[in-house]
C-alpha cells in the first residue's frame, strides 16, 4: 500500500515550488522499465530518465543484485587511509571508458561534490608546480555546476546565483551564452556553425582582464544541460581546448549529463573528439539507484601532485580532499553493475540510434505550435523553447509540465524549454506518445 499521507509538515523539496505541491501532489511509489507508478495508482513515462540519470531503465536486475550481494559481503568501508575492492574495479572500468589519458577517478557523491572536488583539484596541480597564483575560473553564463560554492559561482543560471551574492567566490568569469536564437533556433542533431568565433571574447577580453597567467580552468558543459539543451557552435570546444592548451590553463568538461551515453558515444569529450584535463561524472553512473559522483583527472595532473610531494615523508597524504562516502562499495558495485549492463545491451549505440528518432518526432510534432520558439536536439535529448508569458518567466514551460505529468508524462520543465531525455531502452511508442502528450499540452496552453 502506497503511503498516501503527503502532508508537507517535515518534507522540504528541493528546486520545488513546495507552496502549492501539497495541492496536487505528484509522488512516484514504483517504478519499472520506462515507467513509474504514482501513490494514486498511475502510470507515468519517465520522459527524462529521472533527470538524466537511470540509462538502462528502472528496476534493472543485474544493478538490484549487485547491490544486494554487495550489502552482505562489504555493506561499507572507511575511504580514508583504506579502501574497498569494488572501488578500484569501479575506477578501473570507468577510466577505460575515458579518451585519452583521462584515467586517475576521485570518485565523490554527486555532481556538485564534483565541480568543486575539480576546481580543487585545478587549484592545488597549479600549486604543485609553483603557480599558486593561478586562481581565477572561467565559467559559462546560463552553465549549470551544482549548488556547492565553487560549482555555483562557475555557474551562470541566475536564478542559482541571485540570492548568494557576497558567498561567490571572487575571481570567476563567464564566458557568453552559446546560444543563436535568430539563426539557430532550430538545431536537429547538426553542429551550428556560428558566422563568428564566440571564443574571440575569451581571447581577446576575458584572459587579458585577469592576466592568461592568473587563469587556473576553465569549466563548461560540453552541451549546456540544465539551462536547456543548448549545443555548442561547430569546433567550439576544439577551440576552446587550443586556447587553454596555449595558456597552460585546465580544461575542465562537466560532464554529469552528456557522461555515459547520452550522445551515443561514452562522453560527450568522445563525440566531440576533444580530451580535457579533468572530466566530471555522476549522473547514469549507477543508473541513479545508489548516489555518486566523480573527477576523472589526466596523468599529468596526477604526476604534478605526487612529484610535488617528492621530498615529503612517506606518510603525507599529497591532497587534502575526499568525502566519507568517496568509492562506497555499495555505489561502486552498482556503478560496475550498471556499466557491464550499458556494455552488454550496447546502450550507448542505442543512445545515439533512439536520439535520431526523438529528434524527428520532436521536430515534426512541435515546429509551429503556438509559442514554441526553438527546438534543439542532439544525442537522446532535446528541448523544446516556449516564449515566456511577460513577466512570468518559466510559468508557461511549469503550466505544461503539469498537463503532460497529468497525461502520463514526465518531461523537465527548464526555465521556459520542455525537454526529453528519456532512458536508452526507450521504444519509438513512447517517443511518440511523450513527444504526442508534449504537442498536446503546449496547444492547451496557447
Ligand atoms: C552539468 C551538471 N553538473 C553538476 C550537476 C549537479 O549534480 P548534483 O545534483 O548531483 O549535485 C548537474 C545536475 O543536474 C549537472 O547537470
Amino acid at each position: 500500500m502506497a503511503y498516501n499521507e503527503l502532508r508537507m509538515d517535515n518534507h522540504w523539496l528541493p528546486f520545488t515550488p513546495n507552496r502549492t505541491f501539497g495541492e496536487d501532489p505528484r509522488v512516484f511509489v514504483a517504478a519499472d522499465g520506462m515507467h513509474f507508478t504514482t501513490h494514486d495508482g498511475r502510470q507515468v513515462i519517465d520522459g527524462i530518465s529521472s533527470l538524466w540519470c537511470v540509462g538502462a531503465g528502472h528496476n534493472r536486475k543485474p544493478i538490484n543484485e549487485a547491490i544486494k550481494k554487495q550489502l552482505d559481503t562489504l555493506d561499507y568501508g572507511t575511504a580514508f587511509n583504506v579502501s574497498n575492492d569494488k572501488a578500484f574495479r569501479a575506477a578501473e572500468l570507468i577510466a577505460a571508458l575515458c579518451p585519452g589519458d583521462l584515467n586517475k577517478v576521485l570518485f565523490c557523491n554527486s555532481g556538485s561534490e564534483a565541480a568543486d572536488t575539480s576546481m580543487k583539484v585545478a587549484l592545488a596541480y597549479h600549486r604543485a608546480r609553483g603557480e599558486g597564483h593561478r586562481n581565477v575560473f572561467i565559467g559559462r553564463e546560463r552553465g549549470y555546476h551544482g549548488v556547492g560554492f565553487g560549482g555555483m559561482s562557475v555557474g551562470g543560471i541566475p536564478a542559482n546565483r541571485k540570492v548568494f551574492g557576497t558567498a561567490l567566490l571572487p575571481r570567476v568569469d563567464h564566458l557568453r551564452f552559446i546560444h543563436d536564437p535568430v539563426n539557430h533556433a532550430y538545431i536537429h542533431h547538426q553542429e551550428p556553425v556560428w558566422g563568428e568565433d564566440i571564443l574571440t571574447e575569451l581571447e581577446q577580453r576575458i584572459l587579458p582582464l585577469h592576466d592568461p597567467s592568473n587563469v587556473a580552468a576553465v569549466i563548461v558543459e560540453p552541451v549546456a544541460g540544465s539551462a536547456g539543451w543548448y549545443i555548442p557552435p561547430q569546433g567550439y570546444l576544439k577551440r576552446l581546448r587550443e586556447i587553454c592548451d596555449k595558456h597552460g590553463i585546465l580544461l575542465i568538461f562537466d560532464e554529469v549529463i552528456t557522461g555515459f551515453g547520452r550522445l551515443g558515444t561514452p562522453f560527450a569529450a568522445d563525440y566531440y573528439g576533444v580530451v580535457p584535463d579533468m572530466l566530471n561524472f555522476a549522473k547514469c553512473v549507477t543508473n541513479g539507484v545508489i548516489p555518486m559522483g566523480g573527477v576523472v583527472c589526466r596523468q599529468h595532473i596526477y604526476d604534478a601532485m605526487m612529484g610535488a610531494h617528492g621530498s615529503a615523508p612517506q606518510h603525507a597524504i599529497e591532497f587534502f580532499h575526499g568525502y566519507t562516502y568517496s568509492g562506497h562499495p555499495v555505489a561502486c558495485a552498482a556503478a560496475i553493475a550498471t556499466i557491464e549492463l550499458y556494455q552488454q545491451e550496447n546502450l550507448f549505440e542505442r543512445a545515439g540510434a533512439m536520439g535520431q528518432v526523438l529528434g524527428d518526432a520532436m521536430h515534426s510534432l512541435c515546429k509551429g505550435l503556438p509559442n514554441v520558439v526553438s527546438i534543439r536536439t542532439l544525442g537522446l535529448a532535446g528541448a523544446v523553447e516556449l516564449a515566456p508569458i511577460a513577466g512570468m518567466p518559466g510559468k508557461r514551460a511549469f503550466d505544461v509540465f503539469m498537463d503532460c505529468y497529468h497525461h502520463g508524462v514526465l518531461v523537465r520543465a527548464a526555465g521556459d524549454n520542455l525537454v526529453f531525455c528519456p532512458p536508452y531502452i526507450v521504444e519509438r511508442a513512447h517517443i511518440e506518445t511523450m513527444v504526442g502528450v508534449l504537442a498536446d499540452a503546449i496547444r492547451r496552453h496557447a
